[in-house]
C-alpha cells in the first residue's frame, strides 16, 4: 500500500521509480508498473536499490532488515534511505505492539546496521493516502523528519514539499525516531475511534 502510494506520487511528479519486491515477478508490483506508465518499472529489492538515488523503505517493519539485506549493502551505500516503516508486531493480534521502542527504534537499528546509508525517518506517522496528498485534509497538520545527515534531511524535506507538505518539523538526529514510531499505538487507537485513517497530528504551541 505505502510503496504503491509513494511510487505513484513520485511518477506523477516526473520521477523514474523502480518498485522493489522479494521477487521480480511480484504480481502487485507488476500491476503497479502497468498502471503507471513509462517512468515505472519493477524488479527485486536489489534492482530497486542499485538503480535509485533515493530509496524508500516501505516494507513491513518486522521484515525491513531482511529486505534491506536483500537490497544489498553495496547497492545502498552512500544513498538516502527514507524509512517509512513502523516496527509493528501483530503476532498477538490487535492492537499491535512495537517490537523495538523506548531506548531504541527501527530507524536507529537500520542506521546502526547500515552505517554507510543516510537514514531519514519520515511519513511513518500518517496513513498512506495522506502521505502523498495532504490536501485531502482541510488542515493537513504536521509531518516529522529526523536523521543524522543534515544534507540528506534537506533533500528529503524538499521532496516532501513537492508532495504538498508545508509544516515539516525536523526533530534532529535519528534517535528522534523513537518518538515518531511510538505515536503508533495512539494512531491505531484513533483510527479505531474515528473509523478512518484520514486524520493527522497537528502541533500547536
Ligand atoms: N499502510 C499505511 O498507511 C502505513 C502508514 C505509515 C507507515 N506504514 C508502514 O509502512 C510499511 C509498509 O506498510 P504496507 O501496509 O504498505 O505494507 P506491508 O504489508 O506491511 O509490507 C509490504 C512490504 O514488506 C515486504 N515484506 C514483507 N515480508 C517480508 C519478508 N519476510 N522479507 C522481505 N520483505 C518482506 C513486502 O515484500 P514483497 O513485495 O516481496 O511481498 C512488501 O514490500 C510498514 O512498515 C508500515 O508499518 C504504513
Amino acid at each position: 500500500m505505502v510503496g504503491d502510494s509513494i511510487g505513484t506520487k513520485l511518477v506523477s511528479l516526473g520521477h523514474k521509480v523502480i518498485m522493489g519486491s522479494r521477487t521480480a515477478t511480484n504480481e502487485k508490483a507488476i500491476s503497479w508498473t502497468n498502471r503507471n506508465g513509462a517512468l515505472a518499472t519493477n524488479g527485486t529489492f536489489a534492482d530497486a536499490a542499485a538503480y535509485s538515488e533515493i530509496i524508500f523503505n516501505c516494507t513491513s517493519g518486522q521484515a525491513s532488515l531482511e529486505a534491506l539485506q536483500l537490497a544489498g549493502r553495496e547497492n545502498l551505500q552512500g544513498k538516502i534511505l527514507v524509512d517509512v516503516a513502523n516496527p509493528l508486531d501483530f503476532s498477538k493480534g490487535m492492537p499491535p505492539s512495537l517490537s523495538v521502542c523506548n531506548t531504541d527504534s527501527l530507524g536507529e537499528v537500520i542506521q546502526r546496521q547500515f552505517t554507510d546509508v543516510k537514514v531519514v525517518k519520515a511519513l511513518n506517522t500518517l496513513g498512506c493516502q495522506l502521505m502523498v496528498n495532504p490536501g485531502l485534509l482541510k488542515d493537513p497538520g504536521n509531518i516529522f523528519i529526523c536523521g543524522n545527515d543534515v544534507g540528506a534531511k534537506a533533500e528529503v524535506e524538499s521532496l516532501l514539499r513537492t508532495f504538498g507538505w508545508e509544516k515539516i518539523i525536523d526533530l534532529g538526529d535519528i534517535t528522534a525516531a523513537r518518538g515518531t514510531e511510538q505515536v503508533l499505538p495512539i494512531w491505531v487507537r484513533l483510527m479505531g475511534k474515528l473509523g478512518t485513517p484520514m486524520f493527522n497530528f497537528s502541533i500547536v504551541s
